[in-house]
């Protein structure tokens, strides 16, 4: 079923217990907007979840999406097989079901994108 724009989508955010940032161990609900991203949902929440570029490109926001369905229309570097793997960019992920992501997966997402050579590549592991 499709909604229309101005409705609204339940987006859980969970934050790994061995997550660094404030929220460790917490579970957020929020109503996110089909337009909104799924990053500035939280911001406004006020949940900091982490975030450079907010252009789907830097990929420091990665997330896990473990249920439910986004859409990247604005990202600017956002592949299938991130898809395929259940990665998302919070920063131009736009809800379109109901939908559970665990956030803070930027080191996970680093060595994916590496291992199938995809930017950035092996520039920003550790060696
Ligand atoms: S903040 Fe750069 S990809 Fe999301």
């Amino acid at each position: 079923m499709t909604r229309s724009s101005n409705e609204t989508w339940t987006v859980t955010i969970v934050v790994p217990e061995d997550s660094s940032l404030d929220e460790a161990g917490e579970t957020y609900d929020l109503e996110v907007g089909a337009d909104e991203t799924i990053l500035t949902a939280a911001r406004s929440a006020g949940v900091w979840l982490p975030a450079d570029c907010q252009q789907g490109w830097c990929t420091t926001c990665a997330a896990r999406l473990v249920d439910g369905d986004v859409v990247h229309p604005n990202a600017r570097r956002y592949y299938d097989e991130d898809d395929e793997a259940g990665y998302i960019l919070p920063c131009t992920a736009k809800p379109r079901t109901d939908t559970t992501v665990v956030v803070d997966q930027y080191d996970d997402f680093l060595e994916f994108r590496a291992a199938n050579d995809r930017p950035p590549g092996n520039s920003k592991l550790d060696s």
